[in-house]
Parts: C-alpha cells; structure tokens; sequence
C-alpha cells in the first residue's frame, strides 16, 4: 500500500475538485461550523477550536452537499446545518475515540486529550455532540432527528462493542463487521440519507442514499484499518500501529490469524491477548505474506462497488458523478 508523492497529489486534487463542485455550500459550511462553536466557557472554546481547525478532510459533510446536490436541489440553509451538524458529531466521536485509543496524534498534531487532559477532552465531546442536536432543532425536522437520533446511539454501541472485542482473539469476522458498520457506516449512511431527506425524495431514493453511504462507510473504515498496518504518520496524520498497541481484532489480523503457521499464530494471539506491539514487526511481515491487506483491500473494494451500485436510481449529474469518484477514492485513498 505504499503510495508515491503523485498518487498523494492526485487524492489531494481529487478532493478539492469535489468540493469546489459545491464551492458556496462548502464557504457557507466553514462559516457555519465556525459560528456554531461559540461557547462562552474560554475551556470550550480552546478544545472545540483545536480538533476542529486542525483540519479533516471533511468527507461527511461533503457528502451531504453533495447528495443534496445530486437529488436536483440547489443550496439551501439546511443542507449547510445539517453537513455543519454531521461533522461535529464526527469530530465529538473522534475526540472520545482517541482517549479510548489513547491515541497521540490527530490530524497532524498531538491529540486533545494529550494536551488538554482526558476530563475536559470528554466533556467538550459532549458539547459538540449537544451543540449538533441543537444545529437540528434549528433545522426543525422531525425526521432528521430520528435518523441522527438512531445513529448516534448506533456509534455509541459500535464503540462499546469494539471495546469488548478489544484483547478477544476470537473476535470473528461478523463481529468486526458488525462494529465497523456501527460505529462508522452508520453516520456516512446518515450523512447521505439526510441529503436525500432535505431534497424531498421517495423513500425509494432516500433507501438508495442510505446504502451508498452503508457501503462507503465500510469500505472507508476497511482501508482506515489496513493503513493501520501500511501507512505512516506522514501520511495519514495519525499515529500507525494502534491497533496492535491496543489489541483491537480488525479483519488484516483476523485474515492473519487464519492463515499464519501455528507458532504465528500463537504470536498473534498472545499479542492481542496482552495488547502487546513488542512483536509488531514480524507480525507486519505475516500480516503481508498471507495476503491479509489484499484480502481487506479487496473486501473494501466490494463494499465500494455496491455504493456505487446503489447510486444508479440517482438522476445522472454531475454531483452522482462526485459521489461514485468519492467512493472509488476510499479504497485507493493514500490517506
Ligand atoms: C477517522 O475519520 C475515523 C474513521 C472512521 C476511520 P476521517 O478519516 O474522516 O478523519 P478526518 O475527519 O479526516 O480527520
Ligand atoms: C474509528 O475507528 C473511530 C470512530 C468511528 C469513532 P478508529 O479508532 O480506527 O479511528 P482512528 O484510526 O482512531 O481514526
Ligand atoms: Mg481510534
Ligand atoms: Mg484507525
């Protein structure tokens, strides 16, 4: 998976060529999110400002403009609170995801919760996860509110699932699937449906969204778990290996423990038993020689390939036509 400075320009371009698709919504977005952080607690402030302008790519709300967009519908104020909305609920999971992780990097810096401490790191999580529910009464729509409603408390679980199959070798691989869709296809399923809801479509449509993002959303967290093992902090912006570090059975280890020799195997299983990296090297080599990456590359490239499927109810325009490029650049994603 090693990836050269063109294949990185090229992702780069790629993303900026989409945005610039919904160039005013994505302005009045920024503006949105920016405005939405106000608290008049200085601690809010410095946390919310600090995960939020150190950057993301911002996938998720470039996924509700661009459904929206897609439905035939042009910019409205609430397809911009509503995308505005989506990643603060993102940015709330990431800030408590990484003081589960006990991640030291986010977004090309060291973590919230590394600099500012866990209690306040968990408690500005919660505030931005309030501040999105209060961005949808401002939308006012009933209908909203369920799906996030439901999708929130869908990652919530997801989480705590993760966090029970943390140190299980015995994980299976309908249990890792069934984490990874909670706790990160459902809000891209969300981001895409809620486009289809703003822009007043059939259920038909609205069932079609919903599964294109299902399906991204696995496929982007199938690749997020193979860099794990392949990429670099350069890349990515975030610490590699903690999944190892934090035993966490994600599919490359799980493909691994199917096919190692037995004296691997018993070192894999030790390692995520003990949450032990010491061995990370030669457990890197295995993970490669048995075609574990392949074998997750290839499943994420399914799930791409259904999303993109799903789309085929959608009018032809040339926001689908940035929905199918988004989906194909999450498995060939550098980052
Ligand atoms: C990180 O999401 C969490 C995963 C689901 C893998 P992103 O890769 O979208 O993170 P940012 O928002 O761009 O930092
Ligand atoms: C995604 O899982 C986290 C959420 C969806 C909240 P990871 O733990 O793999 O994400 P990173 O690698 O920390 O970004
Ligand atoms: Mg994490
Ligand atoms: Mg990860």
């Amino acid at each position: 998976m090693i990836q050269s400075i063109e294949q990185v320009n090229q992702s780069k371009n790629l993303i900026e060529g989409l945005r610039s698709l919904v160039k005013e919504d994505w302005v009045s977005m920024n503006k949105e999110i920016q405005d939405q952080l106000h608290s008049d607690i200085g601690l809010i402030n410095s946390i919310s400002h600090y995960i939020i302008n150190s950057g993301g790519k911002r996938l998720r709300p470039l996924i509700v403009l661009l459904a929206y967009r897609a439905c035939g519908k042009n910019n409205n104020q609430e397809s911009i609170k509503a995308a505005a909305m989506i990643e603060f609920i993102h940015t709330a999971t990431l800030l408590h995801d990484d003081v589960v992780d006990d991640s030291a990097t986010r977004r090309g810096t060291i973590t919230a919760h590394k600099n500012f401490g866990n209690e306040s790191t968990i408690l500005v999580g919660d505030f931005l996860y309030s501040r999105a529910f209060q961005i949808m009464v401002e939308i006012g729509h009933m209908r909203i509110m369920e799906i996030m409603s439901e999708a929130t408390n869908t990652i919530a679980e997801g989480e705590v699932m993760q966090l029970i199959n943390c140190g299980n070798p015995d994980t299976t691989k309908e249990q890792y699937l069934e984490v990874i869709y909670r706790k990160t296809a459902k809000l891209f399923a969300s981001a895409a449906t809620i486009g289809g809801v703003l822009a007043g479509q059939s259920n038909k449509i609205e069932d079609s969204l919903n599964i294109y993002g299902q399906e991204l959303g696995m496929a982007y967290q199938l690749i997020d778990d193979a860099l794990d093992y392949s990429s670099s902090y350069e890349m990515m912006g975030k610490e590699m290996g903690d999944d190892l570090s934090e035993g966490k059975p994600t599919l490359p280890l799980i493909y691994a423990l199917e096919r190692a020799n037995p004296e691997m195997q018993m070192t894999i299983r030790d390692a995520i038993t003990k949450k032990d990296a010491s061995h990370r090297n030669e457990i890197i080599d295995c993970i490669e020689q048995t075609g574990s990456l392949a074998l997750t590359e290839s499943k994420a490239r399914e799930s791409s390939i259904k999303a993109i499927e799903a789309l085929k109810q959608l009018p032809n325009n040339q926001y689908k036509e940035a929905l199918i490029s988004l989906a194909e650049f999450t498995v060939n994603r550098p980052f």
